[in-house]
């Protein structure tokens, strides 16, 4: 029944009837197999909308936005574009205390009881981002949608998160160079269906470890960071993202991250995609 309910929200556009099928599935399995001592941490990664976040983010992930956002501006604004419940804007509010979200869905508050902050504004990011701001981050567009160009004209700094297969624009890809940016750097952290289905196998299934072991090698998918600015920006956020490397000084992880190493998706893990190995969270800069 959980599967159920996880492949409901992650079929995005969702209805609301979804999210309240989710909802409830969530209570089932906090009354039934929520018997794990990490089961809180477990259920961000069952029902990421719910409960967490589609992007499977560490604290470095976070850091690095927010150092990119200071070497932009001393008191950055930050726009988060379809953030949801707002657990990953939250995160980033603890070193960004002006960052804001928007968020197109009234109903998924309203209707479901859960508290919204002022710092999320009811809005859809197609036309109703009202400012400019120092960054904005896109972690999400619509198949078929491409808000692209509004986001242009309210940033020269745009972080995105999309999956490998693209759900940006029309042709899945979330490119800005068409609109004047350059990319400047990129790292790929694992996706949340690779997170859950290991998870799942590991702590709520009778599949032997030999069985789970081989599992394992199917992973392969993936979500993509890219950082795009306007040519002024570029070389200043290249030096503060290497800075930060060299320095090696991430705080205290999240209690989340252990999930995330006991599945195998530690902070270097190779991931094997196609021909090519990808290092997880390894920071790529473009020329
Ligand atoms: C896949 S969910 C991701 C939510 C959150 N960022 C997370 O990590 O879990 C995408 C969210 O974007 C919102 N959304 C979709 N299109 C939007 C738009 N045009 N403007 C604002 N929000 C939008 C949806 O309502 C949904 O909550």
């Amino acid at each position: 029944m959980i599967i159920v309910a996880i492949w409901f929200v992650s079929r995005m556009p969702f209805l609301i009837d979804d999210i309240i099928s989710a909802q409830k599935e969530l209570h089932k399995f906090r009354s039934t197999l929520h018997t794990h001592k990490d089961s809180d941490d477990h259920e961000r990664f069952i029902f990421p909308f719910l409960c967490g976040s589609y992007f499977t983010y560490r604290r470095i992930d976070v850091e690095r936005i927010a150092s990119i956002a200071k070497s932009v501006s001393n008191d950055p604004s930050y726009l988060d574009i379809g953030c949801g419940y707002g657990d990953f804007l939250e995160k980033v509010r603890q070193y960004l205390p002006k960052a804001e979200g928007m968020e197109k869905s009234v109903e998924m508050f309203f209707k479901l009881g859960r508290y919204k902050p002022d710092y999320i504004k009811i809005g859809d990011a197609y036309n109703e981002i009202e400012k400019k701001y120092d960054v904005i981050f896109v972690g999400w567009m619509e198949p078929g949608v491409d808000y692209r160009d509004k986001i242009a004209e309210k940033t020269e700094v745009i972080i995105t998160t999309f999956d490998k297969g693209g759900q940006c624009g029309v042709n899945g890809g979330c490119e800005m160079e068409v609109f004047g940016y350059e990319r400047v750097a990129s790292w790929v952290t694992p996706s949340w269906i690779d997170v859950n289905t290991e998870l799942m196998n590991k702590y709520y299934s009778k599949l032997s470890d030999e069985i789970i072991k081989s599992l394992s090698k199917l992973r392969g998918a993936h979500n993509l960071w890219y950082v795009y600015a306007k040519p002024k920006y570029k070389e200043s956020i290249k030096r503060t993202l290497r800075k930060q490397e060299e320095e090696n000084q991430v705080n205290s992880p999240y209690p989340h991250e252990k999930i995330l190493d006991d599945c195998g998706f530690e902070v270097g893990e190779l991931l094997h995609s196609g021909p090519t190995s990808l290092e997880l969270w390894k920071i790529s800069f473009d020329a």
